[in-house]
């Protein structure tokens, strides 16, 4: 078992930020990743769908060996985790918005959370909203369209400069301090983010902690790969293969990618 593949599932291309980091922290782990742009953003839809899509991913990865699964969407974590680990025995790591570190670091007591409509309006960010946000005040604000601009590979476009200072200038305007970013889509957008914020607003993304837990849970069930040659990558998307290729042009990480069917 040790020697398989670590699953990585997110709605599209915005979860290779998790996948950057994972293979970053645990350079000797093979690993497959879907992207399932056929069906972003999963931000719009019902938790229903959300659950039935993330167990389609996740039967496809298990078709792979996976020896752990990680769900690289805030949108399916906080809609589809608790029933995912209900049903299949093997171990799977979520991404959360960073709402605790924020909570505890912010001077103005103001936070802005950026994410999708599922994961605002879920009850899985709102217990952890509601356990460390007792003293701050919290800006929630949905990011419509992001997603469709990052998978259409229009990061760095007008529409998108446009789009964003709509969603972050009334967070500027109440003095936040700390941007959380609720979807592994929009560390991407972090160097549009950071020609609109002062220095004086930090922008915290879950990236690096999802890895973190991810080896933890490896090192704790002894599934660590033992070999000390580099992991090989494959990453597979059901829709035009342009994107991933795009947002993965800046890695240095060997990979293969490819178009599949699930
Ligand atoms: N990357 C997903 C997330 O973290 C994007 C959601 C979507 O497809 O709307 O929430």
């Amino acid at each position: 078992m040790q020697q398989q593949p670590i699953g990585i599932f997110d709605s599209g291309v915005g979860g290779t930020s998790i996948w950057k980091e994972i293979t970053r922290l645990l350079p000797q782990e093979d690993t497959i990743y879907l992207a399932d742009s056929k069906y972003a953003p999963y931000g719009k839809r019902s938790k229903t769908e959300i659950l039935e899509l993330s167990i389609k991913n996740t039967e496809k990865l298990l078709e792979f060996g996976c020896k752990i699964i990680v769900v690289a969407c805030n949108t399916a974590t906080t809609n589809a985790i608790k029933e995912l680990r209900a049903t299949y025995q093997v171990p799977f790591i979520g991404i959360e918005p960073a709402i605790k570190p924020a909570a505890i670091r912010t001077k103005t007591k103001k936070v802005g959370v950026l994410a999708t409509k599922g994961t605002l309006s879920s009850e899985l960010f709102a217990k952890t909203s509601d356990q460390y946000t007792r003293n701050i005040e919290v800006l929630e604000v949905i990011g419509t369209g992001l997603v469709e601009l990052i998978e259409d590979g229009k990061i760095d476009s007008p529409e998108m400069y446009a789009l964003l200072n709509s969603y972050i200038d009334p967070m500027i305007k109440k003095n936040i301090d700390y941007l959380v970013l609720g979807c592994s889509h929009y560390p991407y957008l972090i160097p549009v983010l950071q020609k609109m914020l002062s220095d004086q607003v930090m922008i915290i993304d879950s990236g690096q902690a999802v890895a973190k837990q991810t080896k933890t849970i490896l090192e704790t069930l002894n599934l660590l790969n033992p070999k000390s040659q580099k992991g090989t990558h494959s990453l597979y998307t059901n829709s035009n293969i342009g994107p991933l290729e795009e947002i993965l042009k800046s890695t240095d990480v060997d990979y293969t990618l490819g178009k599949l069917d699930f």
